[in-house]
């Protein structure tokens, strides 16, 4: 993979609901119509207070070009397509990751890389040790080279939320 993007004009920071319209950009240009999520569930997730969705922003005018937007949940729940980051039992013993998304004009620079990296750096401090995603649009490979393996889904109600991404999608998991 190349390296992560090193300017300064760009920062790396925590993602807030005031970043929704600049993240429903982004997500206009990366996903396909069938993936499209709402303005309202965006808000919510970023107003929950076990989101831990980074963001990457021109400094000159804040204006957000990547996000990944993830909370903390607990091993085995996929959050189904338009569907709210649900709080965790207790503690958040798995970093959920359930979007990622880099405009085409910062692709291909590590932008993705930097963000996750960021974040399993979080997730490790606080004793997570586990990742899961739902990989969507082809990009099993992308995430297989970051760690990541296929994990069958068995129970009804996860099963019934992965399908909600269409027939491609796949529940993956990797060690942090
Ligand atoms: C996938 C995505 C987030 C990668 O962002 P990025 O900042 O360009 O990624 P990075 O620069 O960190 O890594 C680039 C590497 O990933 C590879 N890559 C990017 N998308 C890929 C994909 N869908 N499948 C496999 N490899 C992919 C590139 O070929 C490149 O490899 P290289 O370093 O060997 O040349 C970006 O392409 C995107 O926003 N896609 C649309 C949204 C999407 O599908 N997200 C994933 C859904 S789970």
């Amino acid at each position: 993979m190349s390296t992560a993007p090193s300017s300064p004009a760009l920062a790396i920071r925590p993602l807030t609901a005031g970043d929704v319209d600049d993240l429903m950009h982004i997500q206009s240009i990366t996903y396909g119509s069938g993936l499209q999520e709402s303005r309202d569930v965006f808000v919510r997730r970023l107003s929950c207070p076990h989101h831990c969705s980074l963001g990457i922003a021109r400094q000159s005018d804040n204006r957000l070009l990547a996000y990944l937007a993830a909370y903390w949940s607990e091993f085995g729940k996929v959050t189904p397509l338009d569907g709210d980051f649900d709080p965790p039992p207790e503690h958040g013993r798995v970093l959920y990751i359930h979007d990622i998304s880099v405009l085409p004009e910062l692709a291909g620079q590590g932008a993705a890389q930097r963000m996750l990296n960021t974040l399993f750096d979080q997730a490790r401090a606080q004793q997570v040790r586990q990742a899961a995603l739902v990989a969507v649009q082809g990009s099993t490979v992308f995430w297989q080279r970051l760690g990541f393996a296929p994990h069958t889904v068995t129970n009804a109600t996860q099963l019934q939320h992965l399908r909600s991404y269409g027939p491609g999608a796949i529940f993956m998991s990797a060690a942090l």
